[in-house]
């Protein structure tokens, strides 16, 4: 082997052990993330950060309470399952008005007089889902 044949080899050699190297040490791309909303801090389950967080940015907690206990404004939110499915609450909220209402909520109408429940349909129907999911956990 000449000199040049020599240092030839001697890099293709070395650019194979990096190459092998860089493929041993690659990140494993491909891995699914649990789930990109997961709080690794809080450890709640995604579902509920995700509706809590939604709750809150769409201003639920200013009528409803904190922890949707309910205020002067509004209701609490509580026994959500035992009136609504989840369709039908996603419905609710879309167009709160259109309710006709039953006796529950003709006592609303009268306790939170002048307070109207907003609707909520410019929200993306996957989110109202969400909410609604969390709500009937309530
Ligand atoms: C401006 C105050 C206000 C805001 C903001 C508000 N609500 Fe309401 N909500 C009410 C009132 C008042 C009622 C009582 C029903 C009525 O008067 O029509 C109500 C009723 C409800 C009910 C029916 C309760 C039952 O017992 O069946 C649900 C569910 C509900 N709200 C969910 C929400 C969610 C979810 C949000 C946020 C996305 C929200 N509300 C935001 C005022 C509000």
């Amino acid at each position: 082997m000449t000199n040049a044949q020599k240092w030839v080899a001697a890099f293709l050699g070395l650019f194979l052990v990096l190459f092998i190297l860089g493929r041993v040490t690659k990140k494993e791309e491909t891995m699914p993330v649990a789930n990109e909303n997961y709080n690794e801090q809080s450890g709640q389950q995604p579902a509920e950060v995700d509706a809590l967080t939604l709750i809150k940015q769409n201003g639920c907690i200013t009528c409803h309470g904190q922890n949707l206990e309910g205020t002067k404004m509004a209701p609490a939110l509580v026994d959500i399952k035992k009136h609504w499915s989840r369709d039908a609450l996603i419905n609710y909220l879309r167009n709160p008005g259109a309710y006709s209402g039953d006796e529950r909520f003709e006592a609303y109408r009268e306790k939170y007089k002048g307070i109207v429940m907003p609707s909520f349909g410019n929200l993306d129907v996957k989110d109202l889902g969400k909410i609604a999911e969390y709500l009937q956990t309530k």
